[in-house]
């Protein structure tokens, strides 16, 4: 699922093929000249200049494992065939470091896409992987039928970043999982069944949360349950600009003339990862919470792609919209791949 959801967002955001920046030669992608730190005056244009990444004081493992052509034939044998690869000749990635990645012969690239946006403290960070180690000798296992500390730590700060009464936690296994639950919470509180999310959403690929899911790519003929997909309020290229009222009247139609008045919840990214990167009109999700809970509706912020910071100016990226949801759900960046949702 990771590895579809990856093409998706990369083939929306920089075109097929294109998700690791190698500098060194045949450069996949032009780089975007405003990050550079020399002065225009001072550089030389971008086309001419030789492509290098920054010293990095680190030497990659020798690599004695199986080579690219036999991993693909492997995987092609017992792996389903929905997977798929980028380039003809696909990067058989074996070590990570930091923000970089190396492939079996040694040759360094930047990891400019962080695994899906999720590996948000680099590969191999040393203090991840102490604190992996010291934990593995200690204890492997353990159930919440028993005590441990870490599951009440872990939650409690977790509460700390949140605002208003989001003080309680659930621990689940993936953002789809953490998207099923806070659904079916949904539905239970309000005793209503209908649920809103926005067109051109993501929100997992799950036999339930891909009924949240609003992009046809991602969808597969199953019943997906009372779902209604409203417009998305996309301040570019949205049919009303970023006039968030007249997106939020879609909301209210959607409840007055698809529902019975009453819906279980409303769902959505703050921006939306997936489908492109996509904001909403600013404004917006205020005034759809008020019209959801006048219609005995919980409001979800699927933080999956946008929470822990990723947006850069707030901690959570509802925050950007000045709401304070009911339920918040959350995985990558969180999980660094050991840990999830
Ligand atoms: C916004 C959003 N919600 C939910 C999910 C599902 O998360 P997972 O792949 O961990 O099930 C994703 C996955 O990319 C996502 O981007």
């Amino acid at each position: 699922m990771a590895m579809m959801l990856q093409r998706k967002v990369l083939r929306r955001t920089f075109g097929e093929g294109k998700a690791i920046l190698n500098f060194n030669s045949n450069p996949v992608l032009s780089p975007c000249t405003s990050f550079s730190t020399v002065t225009s005056a001072a550089a030389t244009p971008f086309h001419n200049a030789p492509r290098q990444l920054p010293p990095f004081d680190y030497q990659p493992k020798p690599y004695n494992g199986p080579s690219a052509d036999q991993i693909l034939e492997k995987r092609k044998k017992f792996l389903g065939p929905s997977l798929f690869y980028y380039y003809q000749k696909p990067l058989n990635i074996v070590e990570g470091k930091m923000q970089y990645l190396y492939d079996e012969n040694g040759r360094r690239y930047l990891d400019a896409f962080a695994g899906i946006v999720t590996v948000s403290c680099g590969h191999c960070h040393p203090e991840v992987l102490n604190a992996i180690t010291e934990q593995n000798k200690l204890l492997q296992h353990a159930t919440t039928i028993y005590l441990h500390h870490a599951i009440a730590d872990f939650a409690e700060a977790l509460a700390s970043k949140m605002p208003g009464n989001l003080k309680v936690v659930y621990f689940v296994n993936s953002g789809s999982e953490a998207n099923e639950l806070a659904m079916l919470m949904a539905r239970l509180y309000s005793g209503n069944l209908g649920m809103i999310s926005l067109r051109n959403a993501y929100h997992g690929g799950s036999s339930s949360t891909i009924g949240l899911t609003a992009l046809n790519t991602w969808k597969y003929p199953i019943p997906e349950g009372e779902i209604h997909h409203v417009i998305n309020p996309d301040p570019f290229r949205g049919v009303f600009g970023s006039d968030a009222t007249r997106y939020a009247k879609d909301v209210q139609d959607h409840i007055e003339y698809g529902t019975s008045g009453k819906v279980a919840g409303f769902i959505a990214e703050t921006i939306q990862g997936v489908g492109g990167a996509v904001e909403l009109a600013p404004g917006y999700l205020k005034q759809v919470y008020d019209i959801v809970r006048k219609a005995g509706g919980v409001c979800i912020a699927d933080e999956v792609q946008t929470g822990f910071g990723r947006t850069g100016s707030h901690y959570w990226g509802f925050e950007t919209q000045g709401v304070i949801p009911d339920i918040v759900t959350m995985a990558k960046s969180l999980e660094m791949s050991e840990v999830e949702a």
